[in-house]
């Protein structure tokens, strides 16, 4: 096994080629998860009311720096869907009012978005972009024609999930501003996959995960706010907060912060989360960007299929590739019980894709497998 995988807890007989979707965690992350498990049940109280908050603080301190923004502009949530969910439920729109998006969103969040707009008589553009996706200006252009007067929020992603495609959101954001429309960013994808700095995208709303790219334990991610909007942007969950006696530099974070007894451990790891990217990952993610684009070539000349992207800088540490019509329906399965892989495959209008994620435990030896494989099965 090679000595990076070692040190991630993943079943080491197992080619792990699915980090998009849940991100393996690292053994000295793991550990510190659980040192701050053991120190919260070794004197609960003394812990959630004299250690928390200043660990909070440190953890907000580091992601900041780490994502560009202000410690006081960050609070935490246990994934992204919830993050968005807590935005959208403070949004005072008015009936006919439009929310314009992409056709390649997050479905879990297409659905918030839908439930929420139907009791509102809010209305979802998806605006489609149709691949192969080609230049940022048609990009842009395309997208750009779902806007109307009534648009008054993008949601967009900066990393898209089924297409795995890096979409130009700063151009957008910019544009957004000229027209007075609100800016929700789903990095999801991007903290530690792609260099990110929230103050220069210039977004109102950004949420991340920290349990993909980042590799911290599952259940932590971010939601940044822009001072401007804090004032108006309430927890979905009250608690104790700006009523009770939980310290909070503003009522802001006084207000998110204590949202009911839960155990934020997967947070308090994130500066130790960071060390370990800095130290073990960074300079080896170019490697990981190298094998991405060769295997954008590799599957479109094992498949024959168009890829749906030209490669280049829509692509990070994940590509996806539509498989030929005629796969078999299990080959995910296949996959798993014959080859010992894990790799998403899924619909998406009708049509199968592949998508292989690399992370620097990920060899070549990995991709050949991969390769092999489906050579055999399709
Ligand atoms: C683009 C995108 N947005 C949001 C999410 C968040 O998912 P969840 O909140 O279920 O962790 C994901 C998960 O993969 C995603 O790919």
């Amino acid at each position: 096994m090679n000595s990076i995988k070692e040190l991630f807890l993943l079943e080491p007989t197992m080619t792990y080629l699915n980090h998009g979707s849940f991100g393996a965690c690292p053994r000295p992350v793991f550990e510190d998860y659980q040192n701050w498990q053991r120190k919260l049940e070794n004197q609960p109280v003394q812990f959630l009311t004299e250690y928390l908050y200043p660990a909070l603080k440190k953890s907000r301190l580091s992601l900041s720096d780490f994502v560009g923004c202000d410690e006081k502009e960050i609070v935490f949530f246990q994934n992204p869907t919830t993050a968005v969910t807590n935005i959208i439920y403070n949004l005072d729109l008015e009936p006919g009012d439009e929310i314009l998006m992409t056709n390649h969103e997050y479905g879990a969040l297409i659905r918030a978005w839908s439930e929420w707009a139907q009791k509102k008589n809010v209305t979802i553009i998806q605006q489609e972009i149709p691949i192969p996706v080609t230049t940022e200006e048609n990009f842009i252009e395309l997208f750009w024609k779902g806007v109307t007067p009534k648009t008054k929020v993008i949601f967009l992603s900066h990393i898209t999930s089924s297409t795995a495609l890096i979409f130009p959101v700063k151009k957008i954001i910019q544009k957004a501003k000229e027209q007075n429309i609100l800016t929700i960013i789903d990095g999801a994808h991007v903290p530690a996959h792609i260099p990110l700095n929230i103050h220069d995208l210039g977004c109102d709303f950004y949420t991340g995960a920290c349990h993909k790219w980042l590799c911290s334990p599952k259940g932590a991610s971010f939601l940044f706010v822009k001072k401007e909007h804090q004032h108006w942007i309430k927890p979905v969950v009250y608690s104790w907060g700006k009523n009770g006696d939980d310290p909070g530099p503003t009522e802001f974070l006084q207000d998110f912060n204590w949202q009911g007894t839960r155990d934020m451990s997967a947070f308090l790891c994130l500066p130790t989360a960071i060390e370990f990217y800095k130290k073990e990952i960074k300079l080896k993610q170019q490697t990981c960007f190298d094998l991405i684009q060769n295997i954008h070539t590799e599957f479109r000349n094992t498949f024959n299929t168009d890829s749906i992207s030209p490669g280049g800088k829509w692509l990070g540490q994940m590509v996806a590739h539509p498989l030929p019509k005629n796969t078999s329906s299990d080959l995910k399965e296949q996959l798993w019980s014959d080859y010992n892989i894990e790799i998403p495959i899924f619909e998406r209008n009708g049509q199968s894709y592949i998508r292989i994620s690399i992370q620097v435990y990920n060899t070549q030896k990995d991709i050949d497998l991969l390769m092999s494989a489906l050579r055999t099965r399709i």
